[in-house]
């Protein structure tokens, strides 16, 4: 039998620590009830007492969320505490996560104390909290660089005094894994009463080792982990949710489980992203754009033959639809045949050896391919969009609302239409939604890429459209104008998904 290891989530409050990605209270619900159908054990909602924003999301999300708990944080002082206590008064199960620094860089720099006063400004603020909550968790904070001597006297302490949760924080992202699973081991060795708390990982990203440190001490016996959805977090970030998930699930021998359902990794690691404007990078682990595609010619036959010869994750199982094969100069015979079935052409082996020719001689000036660009190359150009662009006229301003008036030409007929929205390429979608009566598609995901440098520009722009069966189509467009370039690969996607 595996042991549980307890997922703590702290994408609305060490996450939402990031210059520029604050979330509004209708936001953090949003969040928070998707991690909630994600399977997280405990939601870090805030920290109350730092604005009455932060206060009113605890509050409000107490109300939304039902199974797992809902924790704030608190510095050791009483005042944090009773705000806190008070923010929580609606959860179901509530937790209140008071702590104090632990480490002399703290105690001397910071706190300009000594180590038994902060000592027991920790074991009093345990004491007050658990007048208001049973549940208490205590953060030794920079434990990474505390002495473990004293961090032993620390989490000795606040046990006795009612914590039922320790978490030691590599805060400063200093430690390497050995160093810091040595130092959980350390805790559970020494610390009389270890037994009566559960142990927390929490660690930051400032050397990339976030991940690997909370394994770590988790396989030396700590059983809550401390992550945020995409790593995000303040500098470098925290422990990434999706990477130890996906860490314990693949290496079963460790013994270790979540009851995260994975299948909602991915879908939430957008809505994070779009939510806080804090774009993936293409190569993250489990979530990046490029986690699951393959462009390298060796690497896509052996895909193609055998997924888990390069795979090690079925992407379905995070929520991804499926692996994706990246033309490049580097892809063989076997990735364009695959890319050429998938948009309904079967080239006999002649012709194939005739349009891979072709396709290198292009491969090497062309960052990608598009389906159009395979149906030129395979002397099929694609003339059978039954919806085209004849003009658009967009028109925003401020503090005027956008508007937009488009022509189409659909089935062979002229349509105008013109729309407001809350943007010029919201404005110019909304008129087309008015031509094209289709409700159910909706417009998942939207990227504006700058192909070279400066204002003269041409802007590339990849749309993601979903249809009520889930199917999925990507549209491209590009233009020096990025409202144009956006209407072209709206339109893109519309013939695609409407007329393959
Ligand atoms: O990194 C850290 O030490 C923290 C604590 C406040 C838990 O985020
Ligand atoms: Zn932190």
């Amino acid at each position: 039998m595996s042991d549980k290891v307890f997922i703590f989530d702290t994408t609305l409050r060490d996450g939402e620590q990031v210059p520029g990605c604050q979330l509004n209270t209708i936001e953090k619900i949003e969040i928070a009830k998707e991690l909630e159908l994600l399977g997280v054990d405990i939601i870090e909602a805030g920290f109350p007492v730092s604005s009455p924003g932060d206060f009113n999301s605890v509050l409000e999300i107490s109300k939304a969320v039902n199974d797992p708990v809902i924790c704030a944080l608190t510095r050791s002082v009483e005042e944090d505490i009773k705000v806190a206590a008070d923010a929580l008064k609606f959860a179901k199960r509530r937790r209140i996560h008071t702590g104090i620094g632990a480490s002399d860089y703290h105690i001397k720099h910071k706190f300009k104390s000594n180590r038994d006063a902060i000592l027991e400004r920790g074991v009093a603020a345990v004491k007050y909290a658990k007048k208001f909550v049973e549940d208490i968790e205590f953060y030794c904070e920079d434990a990474g660089r505390a002495d473990k001597v004293y961090l032993a006297r620390m989490v000795e302490a606040v046990i006795k005094a009612g914590a039922t949760v320790v978490n030691i924080p590599d805060t400063t992202g200093y430690c390497l894994p050995d160093e810091y699973g040595a130092k959980i081991r350390f805790l559970k060795e020494n610390v009389k009463g270890i037994d009566k708390a559960i142990l927390s990982v929490h660690c930051h990203n400032d050397l990339g080792m976030a991940t690997a440190n909370s394994l770590s001490g988790l396989m030396n016996g700590a059983r809550q982990v401390e992550v945020t959805i995409n790593g995000i977090g303040e500098r470098a970030g925290n422990t990434s949710l999706e990477e130890v998930v996906m860490a314990l699930k693949t290496h079963k021998s460790l013994n270790l489980a979540t009851q995260i359902n994975s299948k909602r990794i991915y879908p939430l690691s957008r809505l994070v992203a779009n939510l806080m404007r804090m774009p993936v990078q293409p190569n993250k682990a489990i979530v990046g754009r490029n986690a699951f595609a393959h462009s390298s010619g060796i690497h896509q036959d052996g895909v193609l033959k055998n997924r888990e010869n390069y795979e090690i994750i079925d992407p379905e199982d995070v929520g991804v639809k499926q692996s994706s094969i990246i033309l490049t100069a580097r892809s063989g015979r076997a990735a364009l045949k695959h890319q050429l079935i998938e948009i309904g052409l079967k080239l006999e082996k002649e012709e194939l050896d005739r349009v891979y020719d072709q396709f290198l001689r292009m491969a090497d000036n062309k960052r990608d391919f598009t389906e159009e660009d395979l149906l030129a190359l395979a002397g099929k150009p694609k003339n059978n969009s039954k919806i085209k662009i004849i003009s658009a006229q967009i028109m925003s301003g401020n503090p005027s609302a956008p508007m937009a008036r488009v022509e189409l030409e659909y089935f062979d007929e002229i349509h105008i239409e013109t729309a407001i929205g809350n943007g010029p390429v919201d404005a110019a979608i909304n008129a087309i939604r008015k031509i094209i009566i289709r409700k159910d598609i909706k417009l998942e995901e939207f990227f504006i890429q700058a192909m070279t440098k400066g204002s003269n520009d041409i802007g590339k722009v990849h749309m993601q459209l979903s249809d009520k069966n889930n199917n999925i189509t990507y549209g491209f467009g590009t233009d020096t104008d990025i409202v144009f370039a956006s209407l072209k690969a709206y339109v893109d996607g519309l013939n695609k998904m409407m007329f393959r």
